[in-house]
């Protein structure tokens, strides 16, 4: 488990004072100037070789992402946006860093746009989040009082200005380049990529769009050196990390645990076990709704990293949003939730997503009810076959991968199911 001096973010529980006195209390904007003062490629050298992955779900590395920012730009400007659109469902680990921990975000979007040769940066937040709005406008007018943002931003002889947008609550905006539109003041709608914001960005300009969690643990990454944050965890899925565990646990909770740790430890140290015990545990979905559901005994022993989800389970870990279903849940209605769920945030710009989510979701409305033939179970696969990979963003692959989790682990499920409906043993099972 990791050690209480080893954790990143210290008032994660709202313990402490998040106000400037007492996040300079527990560390934070200590040295700022300082680790500024070692240049550009420094900290972006230092940032890869923390082998930080970005914590937004995809995992791509931050120090190689801030280094195809350009450093000729023909005179236009740089920008960081930090993408705090949280929606995916069961995700809420950056909420807990804006509501009680806003200094280390703040502080983190100064280092990360020096870095990138922004002297603006903009947080993105997402439109729910209304208390976290509040602590966090609250720490930037803090900040900029004290001279930590503004011209000489920090005395560090860089001038950086700070902007919070708050979003309308579309889902889609958290996808980058939605989110970019979103911010020009246009329908939030996915570009294609590439170009990739590096290139083409805000207003067309160099942006870097990064998650909360991946800024915020900047500044104490850079103040304890990289080799200390890639000490934890498997090579290649380095660091500290936050899991927001949900669902039929004693115990929910958002907590700070070192990269790899296993799903038992996690579960077992912080969340008081499994309602019921183990062998209630029926699936877990171990990174937020776009990852494939897991069955309950193959995560007994599993490790809760990147490459061993993916790689071992088919799964992955996304935002680490471990959500968990014990043997009362009806597993194809809550695949269903979520395909009604695609259906609905889908923006509708492409064929495969706009109709492949409905169609996604009416089949699914049938084998909750166990109203389907057999051969639509393996139509349904195919179907996800059609949508995965052929859409401009990724929320058709996410669309798709729920249910190509319950078709491969729950497929016994589904059939009984059916036979049980062709039998008369079941009536219906109502879909809400
Ligand atoms: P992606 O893999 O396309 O990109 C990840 C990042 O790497 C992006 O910033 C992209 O610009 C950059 N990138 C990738 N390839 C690149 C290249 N060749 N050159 C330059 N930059 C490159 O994934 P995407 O669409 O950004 O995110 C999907 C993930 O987001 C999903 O896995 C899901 O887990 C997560 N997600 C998170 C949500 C949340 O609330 N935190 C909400 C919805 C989805
Ligand atoms: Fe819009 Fe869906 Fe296409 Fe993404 S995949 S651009 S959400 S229609």
């Amino acid at each position: 488990m990791l050690k209480d001096q080893d954790r990143i973010f210290t008032n994660i529980y709202g313990m402490h004072e998040r106000t400037l006195k007492g996040a300079k209390a527990r560390g934070h904007w200590d040295g700022t100037a300082g680790i500024i003062a070692n240049g550009r490629d420094w900290i972006v050298d230092q940032m890869k070789a923390s082998g930080l992955r970005g914590r937004g779900g995809a995992g791509f590395p931050t120090g190689l992402k801030w280094s195809f920012m350009p450093k000729e730009t023909d005179g236009r400007p740089s920008y960081l946006v930090v993408n705090a659109d949280e929606s995916e469902p069961g995700t809420c680990k950056d909420r807990e860093i804006m509501r009680h921990d806003p200094h280390t975000l703040i502080e983190g979007c100064l280092i990360a746009s020096f870095a990138m040769g922004a002297n603006a940066a903009y947080i993105y937040l997402r439109g729910e989040y209304i208390r976290e709005r509040e602590a966090l406008q609250a720490a930037i007018d803090e900040a900029y009082d004290a001279g930590l943002l503004g011209p000489n931003a920090a005395k560090s002889g860089w001038d950086f200005d700070l902007y919070l947008h708050h979003g309308a609550g579309a889902y889609i905006c958290g996808e980058e380049t939605a989110l970019i539109e979103s911010l020009e003041g246009k329908k939030g709608m996915p570009r294609m990529k590439p170009p990739f914001p590096a290139g083409a960005g805000l207003y067309g300009c160099p942006t870097t769009v990064n998650n909360v969690e991946s800024i915020a643990v900047v500044p104490t990454i850079l103040r304890r050196g990289p080799e200390w944050f890639a000490g934890f965890g498997r090579p290649n899925n380095a660091g500290t990390k936050l899991f927001a565990i949900s669902g039929h646990v004693n115990n929910p909770c958002v907590v700070e645990e070192a990269m790899s740790i296993s799903f038992e430890e996690l579960i077992e140290k912080h969340c008081g076990g499994i309602r019921g015990g183990w062998s209630n545990l029926q699936a877990v979905i171990p990174g937020g709704s776009s990852v494939p559901c897991v069955r309950g005994e193959d995560m007994k022993d599993a490790i809760m990293d990147f490459d061993y989800l993916r790689g071992e389970l088919g799964s992955g870990l996304g935002t680490a949003a471990v959500i968990v279903m014990d043997k009362n849940v009806d597993i194809i209605k809550a695949i269903w939730r979520l395909a009604a769920f695609y259906k609905h945030e889908s923006c509708g710009q492409c064929t495969p997503c706009r109709e492949g989510t409905g169609w996604m979701m009416r089949v699914m409305d049938r084998l909750v009810r166990g109203e389907a033939e057999l051969e639509e179970i393996d139509m349904l696969w195919d179907v996800t076959k059609q949508v995965e990979g052929h859409t401009i963003c990724a929320l058709g692959d996410a669309a798709a991968w729920p249910i190509q989790g319950l078709i491969k682990n729950f497929r016994g499920e589904i059939e009984d199911r059916i036979k049980a409906q062709k039998s008369g043993r079941i009536s219906a099972v109502a879909a809400e």
